[in-house]
């Protein structure tokens, strides 16, 4: 059995060869991904992707937790990362604890991702203390899109820098083995690259990130919208409309099932 990429690996990919990441919810794809792939986000985007929300803010650790476990039995090989959902770790470091331990035990991941910068730093370094690895997630950040009036690039007032070089900083000083960059101008992200230690990943943020990721679904065009800064790999949507277009015909026609799908 071959060992899954480790937590320190990715720590250790600063300044390296690029981390490639996708995320998945789901064990037949992340399979593919996994032959791939140094880390899968199980992503709360799962909550709008596979159930339809429109934004993140209703998705429950329960949903995580399944779509995690999914995803930890269809690959052996890529560390596997669980995003940890809005409401059930802002609060207090003690309840992030519970509820992080809570999908670890119960996914077998091998981290967890949280959004926020410096505000998170105490629950980062309690979590990563008592051994949870944490993936931080700053720039963008979907959880906050009621207080930040939606989806919006962060950076463009370069008055803002500071405090954003600032939320990188301190989760990498309280233990996060890796950032997630979303969303930011990019000459701000290759910055914030370049100023801290611990690898970044980037979307929506830089070439210049030690890593890039991408929602799979995104990249491979299913996704009916495009934002930016998704580049489509793939043009699965109009694959599966033409082959359920002719499955319908064909069931329409009688021209399906043939002698080779029935048992005699
Ligand atoms: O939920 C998600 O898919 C994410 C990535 C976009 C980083 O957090
Ligand atoms: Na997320």
């Amino acid at each position: 059995r071959i060992r899954r990429t480790t937590v320190p690996q990715i720590a250790a990919r600063k300044g390296g060869e690029p981390i490639v990441s996708l995320t998945s919810y789901h064990a037949h794809t992340a399979a593919i991904v996994d032959r791939h792939a140094d880390f899968i986000l199980v992503g709360d985007s799962l909550g709008m992707v596979m159930h339809g929300m429109e934004t993140t803010v209703g998705v429950p650790l329960e949903l995580m937790i399944m779509h995690g476990r999914a995803v930890v039995r269809g690959t052996k090989k890529a560390l596997i990362v669980v995003d940890m959902p809005f409401g059930t770790y802002e609060e207090s470091p003690n309840m992030a604890f519970r509820n992080a331990a809570k999908v670890m035990k119960e996914t077998g991941c091998g981290a967890v991702k949280l959004e926020g910068g410096a505000r998170m730093a105490e629950t980062i370094r309690f979590l990563t203390e008592r051994g949870i690895p944490v993936m931080a997630h700053t720039g963008l950040t979907p959880q906050s899109s009621h207080v930040m009036g939606g989806f919006k690039t962060q950076g463009r007032n370069e008055e803002t820098w500071a405090s954003h070089i600032d939320d990188a900083r301190a989760v990498a000083e309280a233990g996060a083995f890796a950032v997630v960059l979303e969303g930011m101008v990019e000459p701000l992200a290759a910055k914030i690259t370049k100023d801290i230690a611990i690898p970044t990943i980037g979307i929506g943020a830089s070439v210049e990130c030690d890593g890039q990721i991408l929602v799979l679904e995104d990249m491979l065009g299913l996704n009916p919208w495009t934002p930016k800064f998704v580049k489509v790999y793939g043009q699965l949507g109009p694959m599966i409309e033409q082959a359920v277009e002719a499955y319908a015909a064909d069931v329409r026609t009688r021209a399906f099932p043939t002698e080779d799908e029935v048992y005699r």
